[in-house]
């Protein structure tokens, strides 16, 4: 082991982990994941992640309530903000590549307590994330069974649909998505592959139909003059930025289209996703920036140009909230492509909760594996070689809470959630120059320290132009997530009691 740094046993909120130590971890055998994974792979599941709800629901509503045509300087706006930490993550991936995304990174760069702290801000943002997209999708398959007059009793339609308490189709989806996990890697990664390729046709026949029905009149104006919010809008749902400054609260104008892109923001979420497979693929160092960076540029693409398509077809003002893809063929006369775009969208978020579920499981598993959750969570199956305790155990919570949740709340959570995980990788990027200058980079953030100081701007500002209700909440989970790594995670941190390196 190649390190410059004395062990010494300590019980401090900073200690770091080593990265060899890290990747030491990964070898032992009750404890190690399959490396199966190429960058092709990881590109698939990439894409298989990042388009889903964001795009086929946010779209709709961010150009009705936010942005109008210009919610595609707002998917521009967060896809740059997405490639800045892209480029912070794919330099800790290639460089850490084991298990659990940012908290790894953070545990080899800043210390224990930040660590902690990004683990258990990614459990709320995938755990999350995996309900929003569970509801999403059972909207979609809800509208398919109407098409064919099968209806369910209106109670188990959703807390979202009229006189509804329980999603059921959003429960069970979580459940099968769960066992199909605790089965492997390889099988989630083959149905992921197909799926992936329904969902890009799809929309790929939105942009391309979607062309031949554009009216140029709906593009105007294009950024729609700013407006006061009806009632007059109240400070605890209004972006945290207007209620600092004093602004009368305000959607549409320039500044809508910040408030748009910190939602759709949601649209981007699953490119860092693809880091917590790290020890899963065959050449990381290669393979993890590759698989990053190409499947972000390939969504940020397809999203600027579905964007555009939609509001050209409809006008902003009348576009659907809740399938605004599908629905804007419908209006346009066209239900054959409608049904289609329903069907791809149904069967594209089936991809993106598996793969939110599965980073779930990851980071839970890496967290455990470290002793700052119980180690009981951290062995692997025998025969399947997954990590079929945590999968289980967060795969039936998640379900419940996708059947009792409302979906727009949560979206913006998941988003916070996930801007101050971009904040806390950039900051470690930089640490980590400092400390550890000799470990070998495959891929190497370019200007550090001017891109990550770049990066925690945008992300800072995208967090800002989020409701002050959802910094409550986030700020509530964080709480309680300090609280349990003072009553459990630091006394039991196995770096802690084996009193490996430290550095304060
Ligand atoms: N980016 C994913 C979505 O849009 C999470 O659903």
């Amino acid at each position: 082991m190649s390190t410059d740094q004395q062990p010494r046993a300590n019980s401090g909120l900073f200690r770091t982990k080593t990265v060899e130590q890290s990747i030491r971890d990964t070898e032992e055998p009750e404890h190690a994941l399959r490396k199966s994974l190429s960058a092709w792979d990881l590109t698939v599941f990439g894409v298989g992640v990042i388009i889903g709800t964001g795009i086929f629901v946010l779209t709709g509503k961010v150009a009705k309530e936010n942005a109008g045509p210009a919610t595609a300087l707002a998917f521009v706006a967060a896809g740059i903000v997405c490639a800045l930490a892209a480029l912070c993550y794919a330099e800790f991936a290639s460089t850490v590549p084991v298990a659990g995304s940012a908290y790894t990174f953070a545990y080899a760069s800043i210390g224990e307590l930040p660590a902690w702290i990004i683990g258990w801000d990614l459990v709320l943002e995938f755990a999350l994330g995996t309900a929003v997209v569970a509801v999403g999708w059972s909207g979609y398959v809800r509208s398919l069974m109407d098409n064919v007059d099968w209806h369910l009793p209106a109670a188990l339609q959703g807390p979202d649909a009229p006189g509804g308490t329980f999603d059921v189709l959003a429960f069970l989806l979580v459940l099968v998505l769960t066992v199909v996990l605790v089965l492997g890697m390889k099988l989630s990664a083959r149905i992921t592959a197909v799926v992936v390729a329904i969902k890009v046709t799809v929309v790929m026949i939105v942009i391309v139909a979607g062309l031949f029905f554009i009216v140029g009149d709906n593009y105007k104006p294009f950024i729609p003059p700013a407006v006061t919010p009806e009632g007059g809008g109240s400070s605890w749902d209004s972006p945290l930025v207007q209620t600092i400054f004093g602004y009368e609260p305000t959607n549409f104008g320039v500044m809508g289209i910040f408030t748009a892109a910190s939602v759709v923001f949601f649209a981007f979420i699953g490119f860092d996703v693809v880091a917590t497979a790290a020890e899963e693929t065959k050449l990381p160092q290669r393979d993890m920036p590759r698989g990053i960076l190409g499947s972000l540029l390939i969504c940020t693409v397809l999203y600027v140009a579905v964007a555009l398509v939609v509001t050209g077809m409809q006008h902003y003002s009348e576009l659907s909230v809740s399938a605004p893809l599908a629905d804007a063929f419908k209006a346009a006369g066209h239900p054959f492509y409608a049904g289609v775009i329903s069907f791809g969208a149904a069967v594209g978020l089936t991809t993106v909760c598996l793969i939110l579920l599965l980073g779930q499981t990851r980071v839970f598993f890496a967290m455990s594996r470290d002793g700052l959750l119980p180690r009981f969570f951290s062995i692997t199956h025998p025969r399947f070689k997954t990590p079929y305790r945590p999968t289980i155990l967060l795969g039936v919570v998640i379900a419940i809470v996708a059947g009792f949740t409302s979906i727009n709340e949560l979206a913006t959570l998941v988003n916070i959630g996930t801007l101050f995980a971009f904040v806390v990788v950039a900051v470690g990027v930089m640490v980590l120059r400092r400390t550890r200058p000799d470990l070998p980079r495959a891929f190497r953030t370019p200007w550090v320290p001017v891109l990550p100081i770049l990066s925690i701007a945008a992300s800072f500002w995208l967090m800002l132009n989020l409701p002050g209700e959802t910094w409550f909440r986030f700020a509530v989970w964080m709480a309680i997530g300090v609280v349990v790594y003072f009553l459990y995670g630091r006394g039991h941190s196995r770096l802690g009691r084996e009193g490996q390196d430290a550095r304060y």
